[in-house]
């Protein structure tokens, strides 16, 4: 095929050659490329958003979400996709928390916010119009959540890095795939019924588990100036942990891990004392006390994680 279609009046206008025209001709598809994607990327995002839509949370749920999350007067609850603001306001009314509702539409904003003032606690219950992917929670000891699947899923990366060991994170009817939750629990609701065509709420209370994962060296106090040394390693998923030690009398088993927020349990055997050890991790430490048959006292330990595995 020749160049000749090029040849138009239009091209010879701007004094290009062939080449030059096939040259501008591939820029133009370029930039029509770009910029179809660019459209059609945020028609895709306006879709996905709207595919959220309000449902409320029946009260009677709402008032077990918080408990379940077991919120006080100490607590800052977090509710991403707000609605009505039932949830924040119950934190705040009932529980004596204080709290934020996240949501993108505007009307729902201001019907919450006033609706907390109606109530006396809009010094404690606040709401603000903001996506919820770009809602700083990192002060939040309590998520509370009403989304669906897909939204759970895009949020599990924000929640994990995002919000501090032991923050509670309670969802209605929707869970994680890859997190397992803590704790799981069904309700009978006949008002559910209309909205979501079933009578069955499902609630789900995932607590943010520490990072322990890589090698550590644990000191136990024995007492006077005998100290036991440990290496030990943790493997982690969530809050789900695997571990093995190695003292001077050889490798042992590590069982009974468990991992809530920042408090660990595991059972140990060195020689021949089974120890139950129990503590909590921060910052790359762990500290607590183990017990065993033979003292009646708990004896302290305490461990670091090898700089090599610090990150
Ligand atoms: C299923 S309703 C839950 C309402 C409330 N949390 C409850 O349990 O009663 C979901 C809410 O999320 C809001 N929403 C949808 N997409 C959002 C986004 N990207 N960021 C913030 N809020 C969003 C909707 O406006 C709607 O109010």
């Amino acid at each position: 095929m020749k160049w000749g279609y090029y040849e138009s009046e239009a091209f010879k206008e701007f004094g290009m050659k062939p080449p030059q025209l096939a040259l501008f001709a591939r820029l133009l598809k370029k930039l029509w490329l770009t910029v179809f994607t660019l459209l059609l990327s945020s028609s895709l995002q306006a879709q996905e958003l709207s595919k959220l839509p309000y449902v409320p949370t029946p009260q009677i749920v709402v008032d077990e979400m918080l408990k379940m999350a077991g919120v006080t007067a100490k607590d800052f609850v977090i509710d991403l996709g707000s609605g009505d603001g039932r949830m924040i306001i119950t934190a705040a009314r009932t529980f004596n928390a204080s709290g934020v509702g996240v949501d993108i539409d505007t009307k729902l904003v201001d019907v919450s916010n006033k609706q907390a003032k109606a109530d006396g606690v809009g010094d404690r219950a606040k709401f603000i119009e903001q996506d919820m992917f770009k809602a700083d929670i990192s002060k939040a000891t309590v998520v509370t959540l009403y989304v669906l699947p897909d939204f759970m899923e895009k949020l599990r990366p924000k929640l994990m890095a995002e919000l501090k060991p032991g923050t509670r994170i309670v969802a209605h009817d929707y869970y994680m795939s890859e997190w397992y939750p803590d704790r799981q629990q069904m309700l009978t609701v006949p008002e559910k019924v209309k909205a979501n065509g079933t009578d069955k709420a499902y609630l789900y209370l995932w607590i943010v588990p520490s990072v322990v994962a890589g090698s550590w060296r644990m000191e136990l106090d024995l007492g006077g100036s005998q100290r036991q040394f440990i290496g030990l390693w943790f493997d982690q998923r969530y809050q789900m942990l695997d571990a093995a030690a190695e003292h001077a009398l050889g490798t042992t088993k590590v069982e009974k891990l468990l991992l809530r927020g920042n408090e660990i349990s595991f059972n140990l055997t060195i020689g021949a004392n089974p120890y139950q050890f129990t503590g909590k991790v921060n910052d790359g430490k762990m500290e607590g006390t183990a017990v065993t048959a033979g003292n009646s006292q708990p004896i302290p330990w305490r461990a670091g994680k090898l700089p090599s595995e610090k990150k």
